[in-house]
C-alpha cells in the first residue's frame, strides 16, 4: 500500500439492475472507488510533469500525503474495532494532490532498478527468464543485489536484527539550488542513522544518494514497529515510512 484516497460514500454510476441503484448511481466505499481517484490524480501529475515515470508519480504522491486527517485529527482504521491507523493502513498516508505537484525531490526507479529488483528476488528469475522479460541480453549483477535498497519512496525492513543499511537515491525536481536537512521519527527502540544528513542540490547534482542505518536493541521482544525519514528544504517536506520487523537478537550477539 503506498496511499489511501476518498473511497468513502462516493457518488458512482452502477448497473442499473443492481439493488443499491438509484437512476444508475449509487454511493458506494472501497478499495475500487479510491483507485480512480489516484489514477486521476496521476494523470494530472503526469500532465504537468510529461518526463516523470510512474515511479516518481508513485514517488511524490506518497511522500506529499498526509499522516493526519482533514481534520487534525489521527486516522483511524475501519471496523468494529477502531484503531488508529499506520503505514501498514494507509502507506505514506491521504493523498494531497496539489502538494504532489511539488514534491522537491523523488525517488525514480527506470529499468536497472527493476532488473536489479528481480536480480534480488532470485529464485525463477535468472538471467535467461529475466532477458524475456526487458528483450534484450540481461546478466544480473554478480554481487546480487539487496532487495532492501530497492528506490522505494518508502523503508521496509521485514527481519531487522541488530542492524541493516539501505540506500536511496533522491531526485531533485524542486529549485535548482536546493538544501535537504533529514529528519527522523525513530521507530521504538531502533536507532537510525542517516548519511549524509544534508543533501546539497545545484545546476549539475541533480541526484544525490544517501545510506540509512537501523540498529535495533531489542533484546527480548520481536515486532512491527514504525517511525519515518522527512527531507526538508524549508518549505517543502518529503516524507517516507520506515517499517521495521525486530528479531529477537539472540544473547550470544549481545556484548552490551
Ligand atoms: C534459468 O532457469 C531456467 C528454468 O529453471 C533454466 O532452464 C535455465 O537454464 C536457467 N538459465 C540460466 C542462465 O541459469
Ligand atoms: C555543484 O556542487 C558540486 C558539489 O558540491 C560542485 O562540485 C559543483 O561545482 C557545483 N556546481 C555548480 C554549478 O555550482
Amino acid at each position: 500500500m503506498d496511499v489511501a484516497a476518498p473511497g468513502v460514500n462516493v457518488l458512482a454510476a452502477i448497473n442499473p439492475a443492481n439493488m443499491d441503484a438509484f437512476d444508475g448511481f449509487a454511493l458506494k466505499s472501497g478499495t475500487s472507488l479510491s483507485c480512480p481517484h489516484v489514477a486521476g490524480i496521476a494523470v494530472l501529475l503526469k500532465s504537468l510533469h510529461p518526463s516523470w515515470s510512474p515511479a516518481a508519480i508513485r514517488s511524490a504522491l506518497t511522500t506529499t500525503a498526509s499522516t493526519i486527517d482533514p481534520s487534525g485529527e489521527p486516522i483511524f482504521t475501519m471496523g468494529d474495532a477502531q484503531t488508529v491507523a499506520g503505514p501498514f493502513d494507509y502507506g505514506g498516508g491521504i493523498v494531497i494532490p496539489n502538494r504532489a505537484a511539488d514534491p522537491g525531490l523523488i525517488y525514480d526507479m527506470g529499468m536497472t532498478d527493476s532488473v536489479d529488483y528481480l536480480c534480488s528476488i532470485g529464485y525463477k528469475y535468472n538471467s535467461s527468464a529475466i532477458s524475456a522479460l526487458t528483450l534484450q541480453s540481461t546478466v544480473c549483477p554478480s554481487k546480487s543485489p539487496s532487495i532492501l535498497d530497492l528506490n522505494l519512496p518508502s523503508i521496509t525492513v521485514p527481519n531487522l536484527g541488530a542492524s541493516v543499511t539501505v540506500t536511496r537515491t533522491v531526485t531533485n525536481v524542486g529549485p535548482v539550488d536546493s538544501t535537504y536537512i533529514a529528519s527522523v521519527e525513530s521507530p521504538l527502540g531502533v536507532q537510525v542513522a542517516v548519511r549524509p544528513q544534508m543533501l546539497v542540490f545545484n545546476s549539475t547534482v541533480k541526484k544525490l544518494s544517501f545510506t540509512v542505518t537501523l540498529s535495533s536493541s531489542h533484546k527480548s521482544v520481536g515486532g512491527y514497529y514504525i517511525g519515518s525519514l522527512s527531507w526538508s528544504d524549508g518549505i517543502r517536506v518529503v516524507k517516507s515510512p520506515i517499517s521495521v520487523k525486530t528479531e529477537i537478537i539472540p544473547s550470544y550477539t549481545d556484548r552490551s
